[in-house]
């Protein structure tokens, strides 16, 4: 069966992945798009033979749709993603799943009311083949109980209007997802501290910081978010153990040797970098959609814990650092694990 997906929003990651749906992924076509910008939508559905529709809701609710992707800004991420569930549709819903813990809530509801997992949240990085081998590494026990967990969030550079409280937003909410899914653990407070800022900053951003997370089982994690760094695009992660370490992999890169030095790339953006985890991403998610089965990626309580963690760690920022208890609901049991 071939699944039919209708995307929401055709900006530059809804293109990403109707690229990836039409080119990549066996056994799923998008067969509607639509945008805000009609000429935009026009243009991206000429590419694909896709119908363009005139609002998200004809699209939801449209007979050539089996599934929904949702890839317009976050604002409105919650209205079509608790369409989709009123339709009984799957839907895939880039992050945020919503920009406030109320309007996650709300979703959250919806779904368990409707009985059945139907969203999963873009967070890619489970679907990255490196946290999968640490994921191994720490389930299998080998290293003994996680005590500390190091990371680095390094981009070459961002645009004018990124601002400081986006660093936990859409930045270190990528770390955030991640690590509660390797250590299966929750966090329970953030806090965010500024060193001196890098004189290649805007004058308005506070950049870098550190973020100290600290979960219920005890874990310490501590987060260098530094987005002008200059030299690439770098995530680092190592989870020391009471046995041992064990570190992300650098992606594969060719050792080039010459001029006195040796040396590989380092990639300079999330999509070289992710490349592969999108693709996985979509292939699991298309797969469990074709099957009928409910999706195994990142739920919409996941996309709660996150909102409400980054909700921390912006109040952190701006109260001088102050350790903020994550408020968090009790995790219902249809979501089921403890992460
Ligand atoms: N997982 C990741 O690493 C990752 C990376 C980039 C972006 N994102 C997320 O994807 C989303 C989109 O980001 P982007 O960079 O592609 O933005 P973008 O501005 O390039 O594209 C968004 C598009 O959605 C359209 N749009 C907005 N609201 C709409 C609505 N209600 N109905 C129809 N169209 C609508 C806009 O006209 C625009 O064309 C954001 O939530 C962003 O956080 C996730």
């Amino acid at each position: 069966m071939t699944v039919r997906v209708g995307v929401i929003g055709t900006g530059m990651i809804g293109q990403d992945h109707i690229r990836r749906l039409t080119d990549v992924v066996t056994g799923a076509a998008v067969t509607a798009v639509t945008d805000l910008d009609a000429a935009r939508a026009a243009e991206v559905a000429a590419r694909v033979g896709a119908t363009v529709l005139p609002t998200g809701a004809e699209l939801i609710h449209s007979p050539e749709v089996d599934a929904v992707l949702v890839t317009s800004w976050g604002p409105t991420h919650a209205e079509h993603v608790l369409d989709a569930i009123a339709a009984g549709k799957p839907v895939f819903c880039e992050k945020p799943l919503a920009t406030t813990p109320e309007d996650c809530l709300r979703v959250v509801e919806a779904e368990q009311a409707h009985g059945r997992r139907l969203v999963q949240v873009g967070f890619m990085r489970r679907f990255d083949a490196g946290y999968r081998q640490m994921k191994e590494v720490l389930d299998s026990g080998s290293l003994g109980a996680p005590l500390i967990v190091h990371c680095a969030h390094r981009n070459p550079t961002v645009p004018d209007a990124y601002y400081s409280a986006m660093a936990a937003q859409d930045t270190a909410v990528h770390e955030i997802d991640v690590l509660r899914w390797l250590l299966d653990d929750e966090i329970v407070s953030a806090q965010v501290i500024t060193p001196r800022a890098t004189s290649k900053r805007f004058a308005h951003l506070k950049d870098p910081q550190i973020m100290l997370f600290e979960t219920a089982g005890g874990v310490r994690i501590d987060l260098e978010v530094f987005v002008n760094c200059q030299y690439g695009y770098d995530i680092q992660c190592e989870a020391v153990g009471e046995e041992g370490v064990v570190r992300l992999p650098d992606p594969a890169s060719v050792s080039v040797r010459t001029a006195g030095r040796h040396g590989t790339a380092v990639p300079q953006d999330w999509k070289a970098r992710f490349a592969a985890a999108f693709d996985t991403e979509f292939r699991e998610w298309t797969g469990a959609v074709a099957t009928g089965a409910e999706p195994t990626g990142p739920s919409a309580w996941d996309g709660y814990a996150a909102t409400v963690i980054t909700d921390a760690a912006v109040r952190s920022l701006q109260t001088d650092g102050a350790v903020v208890t994550v408020g968090m609901k009790t995790r219902p049991a249809f979501y089921g694990g403890t992460a």
